[in-house]
């Protein structure tokens, strides 16, 4: 008796060690749970109507004309469709990759070390509805749900893994679950997972420091990513009806308008499509949205509620995405919140709720979870818009948006 209440304690206090960051900040605990923290590698198989997996890798802080003019990623825009209408939602760098995962920046403005509360739903609790396999892969994270602000070179100490980059990190109801963190893993797990077929059927993959660009410019992170790819857009597993998503988390330039280069490849994208162009108004946002009519899964009630749809998928739904006149639309900062530091939006205290009461553009309503969580509540946004804007402060209130003629 008395053995297992110690057992029961010693599990809590290691569950709450692993929840606290700042614990994990000596290289001595950070190789000891190198040994022992064990990847987890979940597999699925659900069909979705345009694509059976979707891979994400983001690159950093290029402006849109400096990215479309690189001849590597000219090169890769040539076997599959170039996006020449994608915005980033706001600056600097976290906001957008916390806005890839929970589908709003909650007022976020800086690089800070932010958590997100477990009360706010992400992608991964859209996955689960389906039981559709999921991962993280981030370049030299020491081991399997790490949570500290970074892991440098161990030489040189130059950055090479950090926090601000990882989308699922930032959320408390991500790392609450230790299965769930141990599905954030490193490039190493990615290559493991690849030769045992492994691979989840979601999965967002960050670069280094040095390769997605941030430490170095365009011309180094493209043509390691042409030398990264190029392997796997030859490999019958690997492309097995996957969508890869090649894209930036914000423009470089804070006062041009976001809007970044990106490029849809892999066995998903048709054949007559190679090679062309894709107009259509998306955000980050969109990604959320499309994952969700793809797979036929729940909206989270935020942004990606409203949000356009890949055409690819768009077209397999037919739902009609909006024409958004982007003249006046400014994404290079975002509306206030509770993680503002006051620096480029205003801090508000209050966490934003969803929308519980909408069919959403990918056509399946609102995740239960949500609505049970918010129930009775207002929404803090119309998050039905397909761009984030924000009557109370101001925010886009002058944009407009049209259906997009057929
Ligand atoms: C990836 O994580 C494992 C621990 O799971 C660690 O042993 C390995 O060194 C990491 N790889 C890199 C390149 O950081
Ligand atoms: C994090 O970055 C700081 C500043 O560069 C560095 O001193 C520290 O060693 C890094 N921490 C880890 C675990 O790599
Ligand atoms: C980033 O990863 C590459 C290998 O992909 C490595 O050569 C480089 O040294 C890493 N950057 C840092 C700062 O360690
Ligand atoms: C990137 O850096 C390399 C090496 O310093 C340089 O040769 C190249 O012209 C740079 N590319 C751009 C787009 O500035
Ligand atoms: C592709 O996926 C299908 C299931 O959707 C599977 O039957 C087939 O073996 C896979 N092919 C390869 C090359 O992995
Ligand atoms: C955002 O863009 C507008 C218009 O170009 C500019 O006036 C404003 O200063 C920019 N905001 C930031 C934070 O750079
Ligand atoms: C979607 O449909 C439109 C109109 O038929 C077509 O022009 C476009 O190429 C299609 N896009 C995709 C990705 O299927
Ligand atoms: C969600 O959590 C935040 C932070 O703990 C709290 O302020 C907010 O009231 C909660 N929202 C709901 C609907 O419970
Ligand atoms: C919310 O946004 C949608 C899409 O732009 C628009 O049709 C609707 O009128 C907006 N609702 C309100 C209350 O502003």
């Amino acid at each position: 008796m008395k053995s297992s209440i110690a057992a029961l304690l010693g599990a809590i206090a290691s569950t709450l060690a692993q929840n606290t960051p700042t614990t994990q900040t000596t290289i001595s605990d950070i190789a000891d749970r190198a040994t022992t923290v064990e990847p987890y590698s979940p597999v699925s198989n659900v069909e979705g109507l345009a694509f059976n997996r979707l891979f994400q890798v983001w690159f950093e802080n290029i402006d849109f004309e400096n990215a479309a003019a690189d001849d590597n990623l000219k090169w890769l825009a040539s076997q599959g469709i170039a996006l020449t209408n994608l915005y980033a939602v706001t600056h600097p760098s976290e906001p957008n990759y916390c806005a890839a995962a929970g589908g709003d920046t909650f007022g976020m403005d800086n690089d800070d070390f932010q958590r997100v509360p477990a009360n706010v739903s992400t992608i991964v609790d859209l996955l689960d509805t389906k039981y559709i396999a999921w991962g993280e892969y981030q370049e030299h994270m020491p081991y399997p749900g790490f949570e500290g602000f970074n892991y440098s070179n161990q030489e040189t100490y130059a950055d090479d893994y950090v926090r601000k980059h990882n989308p699922l990190i930032l959320y408390d109801s991500v790392t609450e679950n230790s299965m769930r963190r141990r599905q954030i893993k490193n490039f190493t797990h990615f290559q493991q997972d690849l030769a045992n077929e492994k691979l989840p059927q979601w999965a967002f993959f960050t670069p280094n420091m040095t390769n997605d660009a941030h430490d170095t410019n365009i011309t180094f992170a493209a043509k390691w990513l042409r030398s990264w790819i190029s392997p796997l857009l030859t490999n019958d597993y690997f492309m097995n009806d996957t969508l890869i998503l090649i894209t930036f988390d914000e423009d470089r330039t804070y006062r041009k308008t976001n809007r970044i280069f990106s490029i849809l490849l892999g066995a998903a994208v048709p054949d007559y499509l190679r090679g062309t162009e894709d107009d259509t108004f998306y955000t980050h946002y969109s990604v959320i949205a499309t994952v969700s009519a793809n797979w036929g899964l729940p909206s989270l009630g935020r942004w990606d509620c409203g949000a356009n749809l890949l055409e690819i998928v768009a077209n397999k739904t037919g739902y009609v995405n909006f024409d958004v006149d982007t003249a006046r639309l400014r994404l290079n900062q975002t509306y206030p919140g509770p993680l503002s530091n006051g620096d480029m939006s205003k801090f508000s205290p209050d966490w934003p709720n969803p929308v519980t009461d909408a069919e959403c553009s990918a056509g399946h309503g609102i995740l239960d979870i949500v609505k049970r969580t918010y129930a009775g509540t207002n929404p803090s946004y119309n998050y039905t818009s397909p761009f984030p804007y924000d009557s109370k402060s101001g925010y886009n209130v002058d944009v407009t948006a049209n259906r997009k003629r057929p």
